[in-house]
């Protein structure tokens, strides 16, 4: 069964604006067509107000209402609006790298006008991680329902749209498959152009969709695939400052809840790992534990984890053995929230040195220009709100301003994918010449590799910037 994907079978007036692209909740919606006729000339903002018992004057709905919330409210469409709809430019995309089969159907004004998710996370959590075959056998029995999801919703044929994008590079080759060789049998139908889209140049171009964020800015990606810092200078041009040397922050977060026992936790048993450290950490003392902040002597941009995660499981073990806990047993040791706190300190540290020597980089080389100060941070790290309170520390003390796109958009889905087709699409490049011929690519970094120069340019991170308490 597809979540989060409904179905809008009516067609409304044009008087019916809905808020665009987020459009109404499910909840939202089922009241709405039950209580109100359809004819009704009330708008959508007024509706959402009344069945969210809003008051009416000085409140904005938007705050309400969290499928609303990222929305603009100057961005209002009319759900009968065919005629103008049609005459948008409106890109379907397709997102299967890794463990979510995404679609949507976005236009040319960063509107979506249809999406549909299938979330993979619940069966790897009972797996205990992503496997392989399994991901691909979800994403091959629900990419079908997905894409056709976000084309019922929004009230579209295939036809209709002016091409089709599709996550080829990077991601789990088995993944990246099914998301391909599906995209390419819509294309042979259709006759419609290929767009390949890079996963993480669309991670970073997705804050363009909802805000005016002009080239170049800088880029912050934290999640359970990826961890890396990039300078987007354009569409398909990207200079990449950093990267991890061993793991992904958000895998090792995962892992340190496990090596904690964290599902057996009261209040953890639901969240992902990330979620858990960062729920326990807040009732725990960081300084409770001195673990060493990684790299800190290796002045370039990049990451490492590994070496933090083993720090912090031998904190566990010797915790556990302390308190004659045993290893395989569900008991949790009592230290549990203060090992959190201290490890999602010394991981934010690490994070904040890397970005204060982006941000120095950039100034030494005239990177960013003053008045595009901009640092966009995604994926689903992000959503930490310690981590991006810290990463804030930073961007605050060299005005820059933090860009964060909305939870949903920060991990993967079909919406960026269809975004980043766009943004290709509208500067007329990115169409594969010859569809059969694209091949996915497991591997593929982002942009010109720039840590050489980085290493090369000396900078040091003093006085180190401190995390707000
Ligand atoms: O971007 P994302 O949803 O997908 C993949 O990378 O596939 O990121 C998922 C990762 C998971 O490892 C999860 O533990 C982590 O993001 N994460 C968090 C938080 N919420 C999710 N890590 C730290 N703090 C959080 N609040
Ligand atoms: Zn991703």
């Amino acid at each position: 069964m597809v979540a989060a994907m409904f179905f809008y079978p009516y067609s409304f007036t044009p008087k019916m604006a809905a808020p665009i692209g987020r459009e109404m909740c499910r909840k939202c919606f089922s009241q709405i067509v039950q209580k109100y006729p359809l004819k009704s000339s009330i708008s959508s903002d007024v509706l959402v107000r009344r069945l969210h018992n809003v008051p009416k004057k000085g409140l904005n709905v938007l705050r309400y209402h969290p499928k609303v919330a990222f929305s603009k409210k100057s961005q209002i469409r009319t759900f009968a609006d065919d005629a103008g709809r049609k005459s948008r430019l409106l890109v379907l995309g397709i997102e299967t790298s890794c463990d979510e089969t995404g679609a949507a159907v976005v236009d040319d004004r960063g509107n979506v006008l249809g999406e549909a998710l299938h979330s993979q996370k619940l069966v790897h959590l009972k797996h205990g991680g992503i496997v392989p075959t399994v991901a691909q056998q979800l994403h091959r029995d629900h990419i079908e329902d997905v894409v056709q999801g976000a084309l019922d919703r929004a009230g579209l044929r295939l036809q209709d749209v002016a091409a089709i994008a599709a996550t080829v590079k990077p991601g789990l080759a088995l993944c990246l498959q099914i998301g391909v060789e599906y995209a390419k049998k819509l294309v042979r139908q259709s006759g419609k152009p290929f767009i390949p889209v890079h996963h993480m140049e669309a991670h970073a171009l997705t804050a363009r969709m909802m805000e005016n964020i002009e080239f170049p800015f800088l880029v912050f990606l934290l999640s359970g695939g990826h961890c890396l810092l990039a300078v987007a200078r354009g569409v398909g041009d990207f200079l990449l400052l950093g990267s991890t040397t061993d793991e992904a922050p958000g895998v090792v977060f995962d892992q340190v809840a496990r090596k904690l026992k964290l599902k057996h936790h009261p209040a953890c048993s639901t969240l992902s790992g990330g979620q858990a450290i960062e729920v326990l950490a807040s009732r725990g003392d960081s300084q409770a534990f001195k673990l060493t902040v990684p790299m800190a002597r290796y002045a370039n941009c990049d990451f490492s984890f590994a070496g933090h995660k083993n720090q912090t499981y031998r904190l566990i073990d010797r915790k556990e053995k302390e308190e004659g806990i045993p290893a395989d047993s569900d008991q949790i040791v009592s230290s549990v929230n203060d090992i959190a706190a201290s490890f999602q300190k010394t991981a934010s540290q690490h994070l904040m040195q890397r970005l204060h020597r982006a941000i120095l980089y950039c100034q030494q080389r005239h990177i960013i220009p003053q008045h595009n100060k901009t640092l966009v941070l995604s994926g689903g790290v992000a959503s930490n709100m310690y981590i991006r309170r810290s990463l804030q520390a930073v961007t605050d003390r060299f005005g820059y301003r933090l860009v964060c796109p909305p939870p949903r958009l920060c991990t993967d889905n079909g919406v960026m994918i269809a975004w980043a087709g766009m943004e290709w699409l509208k500067e007329g490049r990115g169409v594969a010449e010859d569809p059969e011929a694209v091949e996915f690519q497991p591997r593929c970094p982002l942009g010109v590799d720039m840590s050489t120069d980085v290493l090369n340019a000396g900078i040091k991170t003093t006085p180190k910037i401190r995390i707000p308490s």
